[in-house]
């Protein structure tokens, strides 16, 4: 299937200990470029990624490229070309570059794509034998991003990779996500809409669990009153290059 978005999430429900967690995601992630998932602070968002990788029970219909996932275990939806990249990065500090990478590598029929990783971070190359627990922040993205990267994915979804960076790094970041998506579209939860507004062509935005407004993100950053609505960001026009808090 060629024409459609490349993942299709449909009234995505998650139910934790009794607790109703999701109750209808509908989200799209385009062909090409990024995809932002919005939300405020426990809005869903990392519950829907969990969702869509099948690391929580979830029903409802998640296609990608056509073929229904929802049934299928996490090895099984990742091996159908989904790379993730968690909220806490996942990186083992004590381990080199080359070591994370390493132990990212899936089996496949050409082999992990270094080439791809070393051409689009050259600086995880050069810093190959760095214990990746001195890395900078930005830097330890690259890694949890370059990771994504090796085994030809045919997505990449980004949890919150610029949360807690400072600004500089957040642009840093920003610049790494650009050019993974060059190579492989991206699913970006993100709060910063200084970065969404960069690299977002779609956006959906959650609110207490479901889609409560999907589109172009220009428009949405455009519509100060909607964005407020449904982000709770503060006062002024949303283009200030900084991170944007949902909740206090
Ligand atoms: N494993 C879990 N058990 C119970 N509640 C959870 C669990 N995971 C998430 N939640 C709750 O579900 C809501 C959504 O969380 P989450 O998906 O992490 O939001 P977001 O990523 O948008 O901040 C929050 O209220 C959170 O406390
Ligand atoms: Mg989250």
């Amino acid at each position: 299937m060629t024409t459609g978005p490349l993942l299709a999430v449909r009234d995505l429900r998650v139910l934790i200990g009794g607790r109703h967690i999701l109750h209808g995601v509908d989200l799209d992630v385009a062909r090409h470029g990024v995809t932002a998932l919005l939300g405020r602070n426990g809005a869903g968002k990392t519950t829907t990624v969990r969702g869509v990788l099948g690391l929580v029970p979830r029903t409802g219909s998640v296609r990608l490229d056509g073929e229904e996932t929802v049934s299928l275990p996490t090895h099984t939806v990742v091996r159908l070309g989904i790379g993730y990249a968690p909220e806490d990065r996942g990186i083992f500090a004590g381990l080199t570059v080359a070591e994370n990478l390493r132990l990212a590598e899936r089996r496949g029929a050409d082999g992990p794509a270094y080439g791809l990783v070393h051409e689009l971070f050259p600086e995880l190359k050069r810093r190959e034998r760095q214990l990746a627990g001195t890395l900078s922040g930005g830097q330890q993205q690259m890694v949890a991003i370059g990771r994504t990267l090796l085994n030809g994915n045919r997505l990449i979804i980004a949890d919150e990779p610029t949360k807690g960076l400072a600004p500089k790094v957040v642009t840093e970041v920003a610049q790494v996500l650009e050019r993974a998506a060059e190579a492989v579209p991206v699913l970006l939860v993100e709060q910063n809409l200084a970065v969404v507004r960069r690299l977002a062509e779609h956006c959906a935005v959650l609110a207490d669990g479901r889609t409560a407004h999907q589109g172009p993100a220009a428009e949405l950053l455009g519509d100060a009153e909607t964005a407020r609505r449904l982000l709770g960001v503060g006062h002024g026009p949303v283009t200030r290059a900084s991170s944007v808090e949902a909740d206090s």
